[in-house]
C-alpha cells in the first residue's frame, strides 16, 4: 500500500472516530463542561471594562485609549485599542511599533488574561527601572477584545463553544487575503463562517484602519487550544503554490526563538504543515501579505494534550486555580518578541519592506523578476522536520488496522454517494483542537474539492 493511501485511510479513520465519539455535532453548540470560569479569577466583560478604565487612569503618561467611540463591534461594544509608550519623551518616529490582537475568538478567554498580566507586569517593572519591555523604544498597540459581542454571547448563554461574533462570523476568516477559499466556510452555521465579504464586519475593519495609519514592525494574533506558533501563509492558495513570505528565514528564526522562550515548548511552522488544514482570510496572513508587516504570526498560547471529549472551556482555557501560573509562564514570550524586533530594527536600521515571492519550477521568483535558488520540496520538508520542535509521529500500522481502514473507506464511499445520510457531518471540525492535532501530520484533501 502506498504511504499516501495509508495516510488517506488514517485520515478517514480519525474522522470516523470523531464522528462516533459524537464530537461532530456542530462545534458551536453548547456542551457539558468539566469546569467553567470563576469571574473572581477570569475577567468578564464588566471587569475587562473596569480594568481598562483604571489602567488608563493610573498610567496616563504611558497609556492612551485610541478612538474608543469608533472602534466598536457590530452591537456597539468597545474593542479597546490601547496605545502604550512613554509619552513623556515625545517624538514617536523612533519607536518600534507592534500591534497585538486579543479576543478574536469568543471562547478563548486565556489570551486576554495573558494580556492583563503583561500590562501590569510591564508597568510594574518599568516603574522600578527594569526595562523588560522598554517603553522608551517600543510602542505597543493592543486590541484588548476584538470580538466583544461574541464574548457577551458566551457569558450570557454559557455556551463555551461559541467562537464567532454575534452573527457567528469567524473574525479570523474575514480578511482580504485569499478570502473565500476552502480554508473557511460560507455556511453561517459553521464555526469558520467567513462572512459575506472581506471586512464585512466592523470588528475586522479596525485592523485595516489601524494599519492604514501606522506601519507596524510586528503583529501577533493570540489564540489558545494548543501550543503552536504559525508562520504565514496559512491559506490554501499558498499551500498549493508553496508561496512563502519573502523574509521567511527571518520569520522562522524569530518563531524558533519564541518556541523556546518559555518553560514550555511550542511547535512552530506553517499552519497547514503543523495541523494539516488551511485557513483562508486570516488576519496574520493579511498583515504579512497585504500590510507587509515583517514579523506577523498567529500564536496558540496554551492547550493540553490530554483533553478528551466535546467540552470546550477546558480545551481553550486552564482551570481557574491554574490561570495565574499559566499566564505568568507565557509572559516571557511577549518580552522575547518585543526585544527581538527592537534588536532587529536596530540592526537593520531600516523599515524592512517585505514582498511576496512565488515558487516557480523549484525556484523562488521575486517581484523584481530575479530568481533565487530554492531547495526541492522533499529536502525542505526534511529540514522542517529536523528543525521544528516536536513533530507528531505517525501511528504505527498493523494489518488489522489496515483492514479497518478498508471498512471505513467503503462506508465513507457509501456516505459520499448519498447512500448514507450523515456524510456532511463527517468533516465538521473544531479548529485548532486536540482532535485535529491527532491527525496533524496527515493532510486530508478527499472531501475538500
Ligand atoms: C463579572 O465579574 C464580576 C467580578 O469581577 C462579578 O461581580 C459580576 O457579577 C460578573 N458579571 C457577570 C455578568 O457575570
Ligand atoms: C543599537 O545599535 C547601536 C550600535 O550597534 C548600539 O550602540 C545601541 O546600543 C543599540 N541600541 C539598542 C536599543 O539596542
Ligand atoms: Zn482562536
Amino acid at each position: 500500500m502506498k504511504p499516501s493511501t495509508i495516510k488517506c485511510a488514517l485520515n478517514i479513520l480519525v474522522l470516523l472516530l470523531m464522528h462516533l465519539a459524537n464530537v461532530l455535532t456542530l462545534d458551536v453548540k453548547r456542551q457539558n463542561e468539566h469546569f467553567t470560569p470563576d469571574y473572581n479569577i477570569y475577567h468578564n466583560l464588566t471587569s475587562i471594562q473596569s480594568f481598562i478604565e483604571k489602567f488608563c487612569e493610573d498610567n496616563k503618561n504611558f497609556v492612551h485609549l485610541v478612538e474608543p467611540d469608533t472602534y466598536v463591534s457590530k452591537n456597539g461594544r468597545k474593542q479597546y485599542v490601547l496605545r502604550i509608550r512613554n509619552y513623556l519623551i515625545g517624538d514617536d518616529t523612533k519607536f518600534v511599533k507592534i500591534l497585538l490582537s486579543f479576543g478574536e475568538h469568543a471562547r478563548e478567554f486565556l489570551p486576554v488574561e495573558t494580556m492583563f498580566y503583561m500590562l501590569e507586569k510591564m508597568m510594574q517593572s518599568f516603574r522600578s527601572g527594569i526595562l523588560d519591555i522598554d517603553l522608551n523604544k517600543i510602542e505597543l498597540y493592543i486590541i484588548v477584545i476584538s470580538n466583544p459581542d461574541g464574548r457577551f454571547h458566551v457569558e450570557k448563554t454559557k455556551n463555551y463553544c461559541w467562537r464567532g461574533t454575534s452573527t457567528g462570523v469567524d473574525i479570523n476568516r474575514n480578511f482580504e487575503w485569499e478570502f473565500g477559499g476552502k480554508g473557511s466556510s460560507s455556511d453561517p452555521l459553521d464555526e469558520e463562517y467567513r462572512g459575506p465579504k472581506p471586512f464585512s464586519e466592523p470588528e475586522t475593519n479596525i485592523y485595516r484602519h489601524l494599519t492604514e495609519l501606522v506601519q507596524f514592525d510586528g503583529f501577533l494574533s493570540l489564540h489558545s487550544g494548543v501550543k503552536q506558533i504559525y508562520i504565514p501563509y496559512a491559506d490554501s492558495v499558498s499551500q498549493r503554490t508553496r508561496r512563502l513570505p519573502d523574509n521567511i528565514e527571518e520569520m522562522r528564526k524569530l518563531a524558533q526563538l519564541l518556541s523556546t522562550s518559555t518553560v514550555h515548548i511550542y511547535r512552530y511552522g506553517g499552519a497547514s504543515i503543523l495541523n494539516g488544514y488551511t485557513a483562508d482570510g486570516t488576519v496574520f496572513d493579511y498583515m504579512a501579505g497585504i500590510r507587509k508587516i515583517p514579523f506577523s504570526y498567529a500564536i496558540e498560547l496554551w492547550g493540553t494534550k490530554d483533553h478528551k471529549g466535546p467540552s470546550c472551556f477546558d480545551l481553550f482555557n486552564p482551570p481557574n486555580e491554574k490561570l495565574k501560573s499559566v499566564i505568568s509562564e507565557i509572559y516571557p514570550m511577549y518580552v522575547a518578541f518585543f526585544n527581538y524586533i527592537l534588536d532587529w530594527k536596530n540592526r537593520t536600521m531600516q523599515i524592512h519592506v517585505q514582498s511576496q515571492s512565488v515558487e516557480v519550477d523549484g525556484q523562488i521568483k521575486q517581484d523584481d523578476g530575479s530568481v533565487l535558488p530554492y531547495e526541492p520540496k522533499s529536502s525542505r520538508t526534511k529540514q522542517l522536520k529536523r528543525t521544528e520542535a516536536l513533530q507528531v509521529e505517525m501511528p504505527s500500522i498493523t494489518p488489522g488496522f489496515i483492514l479497518l481502514c478498508i471498512v471505513v473507506i467503503v462506508t465513507v464511499v457509501l456516505g459520499f454517494t448519498g447512500k448514507y445520510p450523515v456524510c456532511r457531518r463527517w468533516y465538521q471540525r473544531r479548529r485548532v483542537v486536540n482532535l485535529r492535532a491527532l491527525s496533524s501530520t496527515l493532510s486530508f484533501n478527499l472531501f475538500s474539492t
